[in-house]
């Protein structure tokens, strides 16, 4: 018997069996084979939200939860973010590699030259009310995509897909800046080689009146670190809709559709703007102890926002470095009066008994707001903040799913407790 293997003994048969162990798992197939009849379907697993099931082999990104770890294709998240800047990370992503030279310069021209949006989309967008949330507006104006770009279903060709992924990373900061000119009434302000990647959208966003946008470096600098640490997290809800619509063979606008469909949620990137309603709602450093007290007493219906995180049971290293980000920006704009709320809600959780036996620790979108907030995006942007760095990680998680010969289209089983066959009653006999 190899050491490298599980025995498992059927009580219901007696009969035992030993699965193979490879990389910390054992096949969910290979359960099958344990029956307890010639007729029995074989043992299945049993995880709802996925919590203990590896869906696919994955060389992206590498995350230890316990000890705080984030890597890109092995560079520590935090040597990134001091030494690199958005378009290089989504380089690495994408390729495995950092680029050299020439191939970094190659692929920023590909993405500047890119950034145009087809002015028929424009009509879409004037389509939706002025109070529409920006990222329903964004969800729906990346779906569309897939309507401009009809060959963009040719996924099985690896030069069309890289050509629809130069399209979607350039295209995001455009279609976002769009719905929020849409949402202030303001003209559009379209993208200008001149700047790169986060230069660019932040003149979409702000440009007034001037002929020139002028960037300041600082907040420039910040955007792409948030960026940076935004590109992606694994086979996080947003990631996973974004394979598990992939797997159906959808074109890369449709599935990314859905994968920004999955982060809007609060409890996944909508998160951040959630965080900010709620310390304006706490309002003041005093009223702190209250609030906590409301969500311990709540059992898990009022949450901390920004605090905790399915994989980290330990600090997000994100939220470290982003604290640290913070501090430069407020320099610049001055300091957000709400940092004190959130700081004192952190003191607060990390002694408390409820927050340290659960391990909730802050999240990426604990700080990253009140940086937003002070840069002078809306609140309601902050959503569409995420989605824009995380495209390039669902894309180079989607083109792996496509070239990893093991994966098909994504179809969970389930575990049926309804009714069993019967039969249909007229409706004049139901009581
Ligand atoms: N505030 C208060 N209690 C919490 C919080 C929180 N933020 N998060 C978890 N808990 C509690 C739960 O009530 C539960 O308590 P119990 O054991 O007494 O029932 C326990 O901690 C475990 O929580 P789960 O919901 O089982 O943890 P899970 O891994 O499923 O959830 C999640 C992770 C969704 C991130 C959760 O921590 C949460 O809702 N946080 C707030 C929303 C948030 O900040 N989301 C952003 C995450 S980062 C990202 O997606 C980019």
């Amino acid at each position: 018997m190899s050491n490298n293997s599980l025995s498992i003994t059927d009580n219901r048969t007696g009969k035992s069996y030993e699965l193979p162990i490879e990389n910390g798992t054992i096949k969910a197939l290979d359960l099958r084979k344990i029956k307890a009849s010639d007729d029995d379907f074989g043992l299945m697993t049993y995880d709802p939200a996925f919590t203990n099931t590896a869906s696919c082999k994955s060389r992206i990104t590498f995350i230890d939860g316990d000890k705080g770890v984030l890597n890109y294709r092995g560079y520590p998240i935090e040597e990134l973010a001091q030494h690199s800047n958005y378009l290089e990370t989504a380089y690495l992503l994408l390729n495995g590699e950092l680029p050299t030279k020439g191939q970094y310069d190659a692929w920023s021209d590909d993405i500047i030259h890119h950034t145009i949006i087809h002015e028929n989309v424009k009509n879409l967008l004037v389509a939706f009310r002025y109070d529409a949330h920006p990222m329903g507006m964004l969800m729906s104006m990346v779906s569309a995509l897939s309507t401009y770009y009809p060959e963009a279903k040719h996924i099985q060709d690896p030069g069309n897909r890289r050509k629809q992924i130069v399209r979607l990373i350039a295209k995001m900061p455009t279609l976002a800046a769009f719905a929020h000119r849409h949402t202030v009434g303001m003209p559009f302000a379209y993208p200008d080689n001149d700047f790169g990647y986060c230069g660019n959208f932040l003149q979409m966003m702000f440009k007034m009146t001037e002929v020139k946008f002028k960037v300041n470096p600082v907040l420039e600098r910040a955007l792409e670190i948030l960026f940076i640490l935004h590109a992606d997290h694994e086979q996080n809800c947003s990631t996973s809709a974004m394979r598990g619509v992939g797997s159906s063979e959808s074109d890369p606008y449709s599935s990314t559709g859905a994968a920004i469909a999955a982060l809007y949620g609060p409890l996944h990137g909508g998160a951040n703007e959630q965080v900010l309603r709620m310390l304006q709602e706490i309002g003041s450093k005093e009223k702190v102890p209250a609030f906590i007290k409301e969500v311990k007493e709540s059992g898990g219906d009022v949450r901390l926002m920004g605090f905790g995180h399915r994989v980290y049971k330990n600090y997000d290293p994100r939220a470290k470095y982003i604290k640290q980000c913070a501090d430069q920006v407020f320099e610049v704009t001055g300091r957000n009066p709400l940092l004190d709320i959130a700081l004192e809600l952190e003191r607060i959780a990390l002694q408390d008994e409820y927050f340290v036996k659960r391990k909730l620790y802050p999240n990426v979108d604990f700080y990253s707001g009140l940086i937003y907030q002070a840069m002078g995006f809306p609140v309601d942007m902050f959503p569409v903040l995420f989605a824009i760095p995380r495209t390039v990680g669902w894309l180079a998680q989607w083109e792996e799913m496509l070239q990893d010969k093991e994966q098909k289209i994504a179809r969970p089983r389930q575990i049926f407790l309804g009714h069993e066959r019967r039969g249909y009653v007229p409706i004049g006999a139901r009581s």
